[in-house]
């Protein structure tokens, strides 16, 4: 519906308002709004005396004009606020769940013990309240944290339960980077939703479980056909993919050229200097964009390519690009900001024989215990897509692997059918090789969510106990996860 929007309506999107334009037949036609970008709430935890509160709340909220959804929300209606910690830090959030239904927290890319960690054993029932201390001992990322209640992950996040966590320590405020939140410092959470006549709908049945629930409208910071003032400098964007299953490939439409600075766990050693980049769910990245010359951009994301391994579909968009957001440079002053030459120390490398291998393969439904040729004789299993990881459906009941801790593994991790973001936690690791080669540019760093289209070999480093709590590993396609492709390891 809202495909294509372009640059000529910069003039008068930020007075807002429904602008219209002429078409070549002269017939007028309403295009829709431009919207200016929602920035979340900062709450730094060193400005709480190391205590934040978090309510996870119903709410509504207006998309588009006059039509009201009905949503998910922290402290709000839709998404939460950006929290900030610091590395060296014990800061306490308290949760309370308002709902009328369990939820958890989780915190995606933390390190911290299984205990505080969100997942699924940490339960938060309706009315309750969760008071973690979470010990932050990690160096400066960009994290998020989101529901992972068993089996309603994927609908609670769809529905808004998602927001930013940023850690940050002495090492990269020394660097110089971009840092006014909000300002050159810019959370950018990235979605696609499906709306029916404005009204965001829940996507139902067989096809959503078995690709993940996929929308035709972009949201970013829940903002539809957003546009963002920016300073005529170089400037931070946090990216989140917070989508349940959709893949970003993400360029400028002027094909320039910014520099990746971080992956999920923190500064890469040097920036990388990109046109594109691919953004899984679930995968976060920095990258800093200089916009001196004071021309607006726009942000574009190619066709969904997880699906592209699907061969009988086709994407949902048939556009070959779509807008993300506009960013339009204001304002006077430059500033002396550069792009740092190194970042951060290289990352130590263990040699990698000798150490325990695993494997995980990542299988759904159509390929456990019959072929496709069995598929129209069994349309009754057909119709129960089933999902696992070693063709075992992930049970809360069940520890799949154990690992010491202190200990770094290689694991080996391949799918099936379709490309599958995997994600474990508790944990970084690094990409050692995929489809048998050295490593992707887009591999590089530290990681906790990762590409799986051809086989990887992660080297994984156990330093967080699970105490009790188990951790888990799953597909970050929502759907995929809430219906089984989710294991559970303990580390003591
Ligand atoms: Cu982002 Cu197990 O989750
Ligand atoms: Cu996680
Ligand atoms: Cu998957």
């Amino acid at each position: 519906m809202f495909m294509t929007r372009r640059s000529f309506l910069m003039g008068s999107l930020l007075s807002g308002g429904a602008v219209l334009a002429a078409n070549a037949t002269g017939r007028l036609y309403s295009l829709p709004q431009l919207n200016e970008l929602y920035i979340p709430e900062l709450i730094d935890a060193r400005s709480r005396h190391q205590s934040i509160a978090l309510e996870v709340q119903e709410g509504s909220r207006h998309f588009f004009p006059g039509r009201e959804s009905i949503t998910l929300g922290y402290n709000g209606s839709y998404l939460g606020p950006t929290l900030r910690v610091h590395q060296g830090d014990d800061s306490e959030v308290t949760i309370t769940n308002t709902l009328g239904e369990d939820t958890t927290v989780h915190w995606h890319g933390l390190l911290v013990s299984g205990n505080l960690d969100g997942g699924p054993h940490q339960t938060i029932p309706a009315g309750a309240t969760w008071r973690p201390v979470l010990p932050i001992r990690q160096r400066a990322c960009t994290l998020w944290y989101h529901s992972h209640a068993h089996g309603r992950t994927a609908r609670q996040v769809y529905a808004g339960l998602a927001g930013m966590l940023i850690v940050s320590d002495d090492h990269e405020k020394s660097l110089g980077l971009p840092s006014d939140y909000g300002v050159d410092d810019i959370p950018l959470i990235l979605q696609d939703k499906q709306f029916e006549q404005g009204t965001l709908v829940l996507p139902q049945g067989m096809m959503t479980t078995m690709h993940g629930r996929r929308g035709d409208t972009l949201l970013v910071n829940g903002t539809v056909n957003p546009v963002a003032k920016v300073p005529p400098r170089l400037v931070r964007l946090r990216m989140v993919n917070g989508a349940n299953a959709r893949f970003f490939d993400l360029a400028f439409s002027d094909a320039r050229i910014f520099h990746w600075i971080a992956s999920e766990g923190g500064l890469l050693e040097k920036p990388v200097a990109l046109r594109s980049l691919r953004l899984v769910p679930g995968e976060r990245a920095e990258i800093l964009v200089d916009f001196s010359n004071g021309r607006p951009a726009t942000l574009t994301t190619g066709p969904d390519s997880s699906l592209s391994m699907m061969r009988m579909m086709t994407p949902m968009s048939g556009a070959s690009e779509t807008t993300v957001i506009e960013f339009i440079p204001q304002g006077t002053g430059s500033s002396s900001l550069q792009v740092p030459q190194r970042l951060h120390a290289p990352e130590p490398r263990i040699p990698s024989t000798a150490l325990r291998r695993r494997r995980f393969e990542l299988t759904m439904g159509m390929e456990m215990g019959m072929g496709m040729g069995n598929m129209r004789r069994d349309e009754t299993r057909m119709s129960r897509a089933s999902f696992g990881i070693n063709d075992r459906a992930f049970s809360m009941d069940r520890v799949d692997e154990r690992v010491n801790l202190g200990d770094s593994e290689i694991w080996e991790v391949t799918g099936t059918m379709m490309a599958h973001p995997f994600h474990v936690h508790g944990v970084h690791f690094q990409v050692i090789s995929r489809n048998g080669s050295a490593p992707q540019t887009r591999d590089k760093g530290m990681k906790d969510t990762v590409l799986v289209r051809e086989p990887v070999e992660l080297l994984v480093h156990f330093n967080q106990p699970s105490q009790g709590a188990p951790f888990m590993y799953h597909c970050h396609i929502l759907e995929h996860e809430d219906n089984g492709m989710m294991g559970q390891f303990t580390v003591t």
